[in-house]
């Protein structure tokens, strides 16, 4: 065996435990985004993990967006972390395109994961669902290969993550065994989601049955981290709910979409159980709950928005850190990058 290739071919290992997560600038940052996933991240980080946190930029950019806005929304993404109280000395935090080892790894990835495993993505069949999947970029139908890469280009081990993406990273599990069968190397570790808590999938304040999206066309569907407390507290007035008052149990919230929503939102924005909320609430009606919600919605989301806000007065302040960041993540990624090359066979005989 060539000496440049052993040191690539490895025995089984155990991998270091390291976290990864991304967040599209595709638009404003929502509850969702919080509850699902900045929360949860910034709980990863004050737990002693090694966490890295990223702006995706280049999965933003697999359906068109102005340039000025995507430079926009990246920055007050990162505001939005930081706010959240993600702490740049002690987590990672920079955007996507800084590193060009998502890129490079995303090609490889590209060559590993097979057209019908990308086929089969429940995002990929919704997004282009009624429409004409002809006209989608090649991008967005090749966008968990690029996913794959991020996680694995620091060979994280663990991935916080709403419920959406689940399947994105059974996927990204796919391509790690593939590549590592492939090659015949224990080179990628096979991450573990990890979808917990009371809030993995929000949904929208006027459809329980729809997710709360960034992308949905009403406004009034979602709370924007950028809203002030008054139209917090309007969405939550008027949000959709049924007639009857709140369960005793939490299996009274079967068949109530929008009751177990709101109920699930306030357990994961009050750190409570859904069982204790319920508790809390039993026979309360929503004339009661929603000022409730309301208030604690403003009270948990307020701090975050004028912090945001407060950031965004310097974009260069921003855009150092991010920069910071970038390089503290290709410090790690490009000598794993180096090593996938060697085991793929790619001479890199370039000085540098
Ligand atoms: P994105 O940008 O759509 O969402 C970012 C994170 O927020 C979570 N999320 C939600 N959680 C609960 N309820 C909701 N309504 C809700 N909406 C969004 C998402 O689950 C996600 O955790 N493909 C990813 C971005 C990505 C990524 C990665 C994530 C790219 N590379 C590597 C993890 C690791 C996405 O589009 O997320």
């Amino acid at each position: 065996m060539p000496a440049s290739q052993s040191a690539a071919v490895q025995t089984p290992q155990t991998y270091q435990p390291r976290i990864f997560s991304g967040i599209q600038p595709s638009g404003g940052l929502t509850l969702g985004n919080y509850l699902g996933a900045l929360k949860r991240f910034v709980e990863k980080q004050d737990e002693g993990i090694e966490t890295i946190y990223c702006m995706v930029d280049m999965h933003a950019i697999t359906v068109w967006q102005d340039p000025a806005k995507l430079r926009q929304q990246t920055r007050e993404g990162a505001a939005a972390f930081i706010a959240a109280g993600i702490d740049p000395s002690r987590s990672i935090l920079f955007n996507q395109s800084q590193v060009s080892a998502h890129a490079e790894l995303g090609w490889i990835f590209s060559c590993i994961a097979r057209m019908g495993w990308m086929s089969r993505m429940t995002q990929w069949k919704d997004k282009t669902a009624g429409k004409n999947a002809e006209a989608a970029s090649l991008g967005l139908f090749a966008y968990p290969a690029l996913m794959a890469a991020d996680i694995l280009a620091y060979k994280a081990t663990m991935v916080p993550v709403g419920e959406d993406q689940k399947q994105h990273l059974e996927l990204t599990r796919d391509i790690a065994i593939k590549f590592n069968n492939d090659y015949g190397v224990d080179f990628f570790p096979v991450v573990e989601p990890l979808i917990e808590g009371a809030a993995t999938r929000v949904m929208s304040l006027r459809d329980g049955t729809k997710k709360m999206s960034k992308s949905d066309p009403s406004d009034q569907s979602r709370i924007n981290l950028t809203d002030d407390a008054d139209t917090i507290a309007t969405k939550i007035r008027k949000s959709k709910t049924d007639p009857l008052p709140l369960p005793e149990t939490v299996d009274g919230l079967k068949d109530r979409p929008e009751a177990r929503n709101l109920v699930n939102i306030y357990a994961a924005l009050a750190g409570h159980t859904v069982d204790q909320v319920v508790a809390d609430f039993a026979g309360a009606q929503f004339g009661t709950f929603k000022p409730a919600l309301a208030d604690l919605a403003v009270a948990k989301l307020s701090p975050i928005t004028t912090e945001m806000n407060r950031l965004m007065q310097d974009p260069a302040e921003i855009d150092r850190i991010l920069g910071h960041g970038a390089d503290r993540a290709a410090a790690l990624a490009d000598p794993i990058l180096e090593q996938v090359y060697d085991i793929t066979g790619m001479i890199r005989s370039r000085r540098r």
